[in-house]
């Protein structure tokens, strides 16, 4: 039987001045290297438009709904994931076994920031080798050679990832409070100022129709099992989704704010920014002769080409390598957060200490990912690197099925007076359609999309 809900509850941390400021720290963690770096780099790929089309409708049907329901709980738990999870699983499910999607969550964190700090820290790298003038007209052979001299080298791209994890590191053991929502609040815009003036660079300079036609001319002879995969994995990786990062956000939502209204216009965020750095690297990709099946280097191999021909190159490179430094940052501290918020709740370790423990072990773990693009690059398991393994574990497998077993639980195990409590059915149509993603929409398309990855249908 269910417990009887108690009192409304609050955070033992305090909480966001506004739903705008939530809005802004949910849109922090979810754009990130996500949208720049790994769209249009798993997009390449896995051959464009029909992926593009089985993302972006995994993003409306699936990431929606789990967004929601992610919200709705950390706004009724009020704690860390995985005490939330316990929780509430105790009050609607009557067992605190619940706390283990929690716990699966936490890990999940620690393992795509431990590779998510690599690619960041050639991010922060490129900002000082744009600085130096590095990119100015060089042609496609220069850019690989400085992208394999920084990608080749474990010192230097180990170096670059260690300053990254001290970066994040810094920060969460600080409290994520102002510093950082003060400066998204400037940072966010001005990226998009930039990949605005990019898309108008690869417009002109660019290949687009061949760009706007490998991105939207559905193909479906070329999507694979494993591509449709991905654009699930994908949709909850960019989405912040599946692992209770975005839970941890919402356990400090105001109470009156509108959950469906703030998790569409973070979506729509979301989504746009990674339209948009598709349709400027893959103009770019296509007008000079590159690979847009590249991989993990196709940002660092495309862009300073653009950012090497045009006007004032240099100042919009350091800019923009900048500004993604800082989108990966939001991110991370994210990945971060759950897993120091639960600590500090549990070993009763102080902010500092819960933080640097977290930040050590990760930057150790990192290394693996760091081998993965030079010494250890011939090492593959299941004929990938161990940076590609972990990649598609984390996406690909961990995510949805901690998405899943967190929309199972919002639509199937909490009662419907709690969730209609959090949702406000008052507010429109919303709720019902809510119920019904939640309940059947998101859990078959995982559940299908499985089964096809594995050849059961
Ligand atoms: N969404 C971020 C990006 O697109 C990465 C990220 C941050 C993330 N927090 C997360 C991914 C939690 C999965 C889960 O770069």
């Amino acid at each position: 039987m269910a417990v009887a809900v108690p009192e409304r509850r609050t955070s033992l941390h305090g909480q966001w001045s506004s739903r705008f400021a939530f809005i802004l720290a949910v849109s922090g963690s979810a754009i990130g290297l996500g949208n720049i770096w790994k769209f249009p780099y798993i997009a390449g790929v896995n051959g464009g438009g029909a992926f593009v089309l089985v993302y972006l409708l995994c993003v409306f049907m699936v990431g929606l709904p789990i967004m929601m329901a992610e919200i709705l709980i950390g706004r009724r738990g009020r704690r860390n994931p995985i005490a939330t999870m316990a929780l509430l699983g105790e009050e609607e499910g009557g067992s605190r076994h619940w706390g283990l999607i929690g716990v699966a969550g936490v890990i999940t964190g620690f393992l795509i920031l431990s590779y998510y700090s690599v690619i960041a820290g050639w991010a922060l790298a490129y900002i000082f080798e744009s600085a130096s003038g590095a990119f100015v007209e060089v042609d496609s052979a220069g850019v690989d050679e400085i992208f394999s001299g920084l990608s080749g080298s474990w010192i230097a791209t180990g170096f670059w990832h260690t300053l990254f994890m001290v970066m994040t590191t810094v920060v969460v053991s600080r409290g994520v409070e102002r510093g950082l929502e003060r400066a998204v609040r400037v940072l966010m815009p001005a990226l998009v100022v930039l990949l605005l003036m990019l898309l108008g660079y690869s417009i002109i300079a660019g290949d687009f129709a061949q760009g706007l036609r490998f991105m939207f001319e559905p193909k479906f002879s070329e999507l694979t099992r494993a591509g449709a995969l991905a654009a699930l994995g994908h949709a909850f990786f960019t989405l912040s989704v599946g692992m209770g990062a975005v839970m941890a956000y919402g356990a400090y939502l105001p109470a009156g704010a509108s959950i469906a209204r703030t998790s569409v216009a973070v979506i729509c965020a979301d989504t746009g920014i990674a339209i948009v750095a598709g349709l400027v690297i893959f103009p770019i990709v296509f007008a000079n002769g590159l690979d847009p099946a590249a991989g993990p280097g196709l940002i660092f191999q495309t862009l300073p080409l653009a950012f090497g021909q045009m006007p004032g190159g240099i100042i919009v490179a350091v800019l923009f390598f900048l500004l993604l430094t800082f989108a990966a940052w939001t991110s991370a501290i994210s990945l971060m957060e759950p897993a120091v918020a639960w600590l500090i709740e549990t070993a009763k370790l102080r902010r500092t200490s819960a933080a640097g423990l977290v930040g050590v072990t990760t930057w150790v773990l990192g290394f693996l990912s760091v081998g993965s693009f030079n010494v250890l690059a011939n090492f593959r398991l299941f004929g990938r690197t161990l940076f590609d393994n972990l990649d598609f574990l984390t996406s690909n497998i961990m995510l949805p099925l901690g998405g899943l077993a967190i929309v199972f639980f919002a639509g199937w195990v909490m009662s419907r007076n709690s969730s209609a409590d959090e949702l406000d059915p008052a507010a429109g149509p919303g709720y019902r359609a809510w119920c019904f993603a939640a309940r059947y929409i998101a859990p078959v398309a995982v559940v299908l999309i499985f089964l096809n990855a594995v050849g059961l249908f």
